[in-house]
């Protein structure tokens, strides 16, 4: 369970989980000192009601938390700042903290200190919270041993930090599906996202071919130059669809049998025109907030189906056992240099500019990934 660090000054006590009274154990700790196992006091992203993330976050300083025997203290390396964080903030995601509270779910970071009855991570230790947990945008973490899965400390910090949603995402969409065979054409809106790019990768070590939109946007071509060095075989702006045949672009390529759709809108009615006779798109996410709208035809002539997936449903299923291996599985991918994606590792002082990038207040930017 999750323990937030209430300051009074910011903070109601009664509507927060915590273990004493924070008045009291900002009393006590002096002289307890030598008794208790106690955190540092930690700097961490706050909110206390839902709202524009940029209008309702802020850092504020926590004090010390005791560590119960089965809890670990983590220092945090490094969290992204990804859609989910910022929905979760708005209020607009289907299962979110309580406020007030810690914003993050996902990060990396080294253990700290450990609960007398810890017996399986040591000081030192790259841990990450597997299934994700809130409140990972903060410089010291406790939570119970049990949330913390051991890493390889030799994988850069910000893919251990980011491994846990994005890749993950992207790995299960290919398999749980459809059955793709070497050869196949898959397709896919928000192609430059996270998810995008490793879903290009992953596409590409088993063999399949894949078709990328992406909206239109300054710089357009260096982005559609990064997709092609990950892998990316054919990537169009969505203007550049604009044409009778879109079939007719695929070229040599098998029209493909799953899609992708990560922005709703007309993205996605792009990913349903290519995809063929009986293909299925899976969306995820929805980036421009416009919905979906499925021409009569499709589904007569086509006979498309239409699935969604979420990532947090799939970790609370009996798929769950396998999350921490498939974590190590894309680590190691990592390692080895088959799975990289663009992300901006930004200092934990200007959380605030890394902020504003993330909503796209300031255009398009890689993953921001704060660094603590
Ligand atoms: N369902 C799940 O379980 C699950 C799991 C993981 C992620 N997701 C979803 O997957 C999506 C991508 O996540 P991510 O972390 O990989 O993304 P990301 O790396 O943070 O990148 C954001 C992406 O969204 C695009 N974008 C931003 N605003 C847009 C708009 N108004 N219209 C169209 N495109 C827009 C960006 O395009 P530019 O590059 O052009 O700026 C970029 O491709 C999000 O919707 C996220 O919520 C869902």
């Amino acid at each position: 369970m999750a323990v937030l660090r209430p300051t009074l000054k910011f903070i109601g006590a009664s509507s927060l989980h915590c273990r004493l009274h924070p008045l009291s154990r900002i009393r006590s700790s002096a002289f307890r000192a030598f008794a208790t196992n106690l955190s540092p006091p930690s700097k961490a992203v706050v909110y206390e009601q839902q709202g524009p993330p940029d209008q309702v976050t802020r850092v504020i300083d926590l004090p010390p938390v005791e560590l119960r025997a089965n809890d670990v203290c983590v220092k945090m390396l490094a969290a992204p700042i990804n859609p989910s964080d910022i929905n979760r903030i708005e209020g607009v995601y289907p299962v979110r903290p309580p406020v007030p509270a810690i914003g993050g779910y996902e990060g990396v970071g080294e253990v700290y200190s450990l609960g007398s009855g810890v017996s399986n991570l040591s000081v030192g230790d790259w841990v990450i919270p597997s299934p994700p947990s809130f409140g990972t945008w903060q410089t010291y973490v406790v939570k119970e041993e049990t949330v913390w899965h051991k890493i390889d400390k030799s994988v850069p910090m910000e893919y251990a930090a980011t491994v846990s949603v994005n890749p993950l995402t992207a790995l299960r969409m290919l398999e749980d599906f459809v059955k793709l065979n070497p050869g196949d054409t898959i397709i896919q809106n928000g192609a430059t996202s996270m998810v995008g790019q490793c879903i290009i990768q992953l596409a590409r070590a088993q063999g399949l071919h894949n078709v990328n939109i992406i909206r239109d946007r300054v710089g357009s071509e260096e982005a559609k130059e990064k997709l092609k060095n990950l892998g990316a075989d054919q990537i169009y702006t969505e203007s550049e669809l604009e044409v009778k045949n879109i079939k007719g672009l695929l070229g040599d390529l098998p029209e493909p049998l799953l899609g992708f759709n990560c922005v709703g809108g007309n993205a996605a009615s792009l990913v349903l025109k290519f995809l063929r006779q009986g293909g299925t798109m899976v969306t995820y996410g929805g980036m421009s907030k416009k919905p979906i709208t499925v021409s009569t035809s499709s589904f007569i002539f086509k006979d498309l189906a239409l699935r969604g997936f979420w990532l947090q449903k799939w970790m609370n299923s009996e798929n769950s056992k396998d999350c921490r291996r498939m974590i190590d599985y894309i680590l190691s991918l990592v390692k080895n240099g088959k799975l990289k994606y663009e992300m901006e590792l930004v200092p934990f002082e200007d959380f605030k500019g890394a902020l504003d990038k993330a909503l796209g207040k300031l255009g398009s930017h890689p993953k921001q990934v704060i660094k603590f």
